[in-house]
């Protein structure tokens, strides 16, 4: 990652990055090696100078102290990865319409429930739904589809339920063309998810860390790529294990490329590349 690192405030110190550290451990379960030092002095050195503090040191005391208030959810979305875009590893959308939604479809199941839980800005979620769309056809209003769309981070949520985003979208993925309306007027860079693909995505702010969420349904699939590899491995097991007891029967947990190993030490089947299964076998 290159990113400009600010000027104008003393460098961010050992015993600082130490203490912000910690804090992001605790708030996100991210685990900063030494080498994230540059890249958190960049990302929160534009926070320490919009709030007017003169050090990190002051922006240590803020998040420590009783008035640190809504500076989490600013700290937590300036320290956090968002990097995500439409079609990302496009071969684990092709599982779900081979493994799900084929199959559902062939029984007549008629309710799917998806989860994708580390939605950030909203492309994984929307090509989801396109994927279910493309499935279902003239069929997808006689189906109860839901799919719910999770993170941590406030402003990437919303984001994401605006579902509005740069016109080369539909020009790098002329398929998915139908799925959008494109703006007018000075909102002719810009396009906008269509309604009928809106209704099925809900978005809602969950930590994976903590341990109280608790969706009511068992999905059909569970999106999880992109965020573990940030984890500690502790940390990436418990989450893992955990969102394997909301899988539903016969259905799919997805992780990222480089976050598969998870999947097989938390006693699920690999599947394919990135895709694994409840292992039922006796
Ligand atoms: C790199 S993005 C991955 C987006 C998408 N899943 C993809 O693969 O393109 C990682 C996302 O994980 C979110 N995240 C980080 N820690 C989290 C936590 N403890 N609970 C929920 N989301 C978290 C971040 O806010 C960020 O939006």
């Amino acid at each position: 990652m290159s990113e400009t690192p600010s000027t104008d405030l003393p460098p961010l110190g050992a015993s600082e990055f130490q203490a912000l550290r910690g804090l992001v451990l605790r708030e996100t379960g991210v685990s900063l090696t030494d080498s994230k030092r540059m890249l958190v002095q960049t990302r929160l050195g534009r926070r320490v100078k919009a709030l007017g503090l003169s050090s990190f040191a002051h922006y240590v005391e803020l998040l420590e102290g009783p008035s640190a208030g809504d500076e989490y959810d600013q700290f937590v979305g300036a320290i956090t990865t968002h990097t995500t875009h439409f079609w990302r590893e496009a071969h684990h959308f092709d599982e779900l319409r081979d493994r799900v939604l084929a199959p559902a479809l062939k029984a007549g199941q008629r309710k799917l429930r998806i989860w994708c839980a580390a939605s950030s800005t909203g492309e994984e979620p929307w090509c989801l739904a396109m994927t279910v769309a493309d499935v279902l056809g003239s069929d997808l209003g006689r189906w109860d589809v839901r799919i719910l769309a999770t993170d941590i981070d406030h402003a990437s949520l919303e984001k994401g339920s605006r579902a509005v985003y740069q016109y080369e979208v539909i020009e790098e993925h002329p398929k998915s063309k139908q799925y959008f309306l494109k703006g007018v007027g000075p909102r002719s860079g810009e396009v906008r998810i269509r309604d009928s693909l809106r209704s099925l995505v809900t978005f809602r702010r969950m930590n994976l860390i903590e341990p109280d969420w608790a969706p009511k349904a068992k999905f059909d699939a569970i999106f999880i790529r992109n965020v573990l590899i940030y984890f500690s491995p502790e940390a990436q097991l418990a989450v893992v294990s955990r969102l394997a007891t909301f899988m539903a029967d016969g259905a799919i947990m997805v992780l990222g490329h480089a976050e598969s190993m998870v999947g097989t030490r938390a006693g699920l089947r690999a599947a394919g590349r990135g895709v694994f299964l409840k292992d039922t076998r006796p």
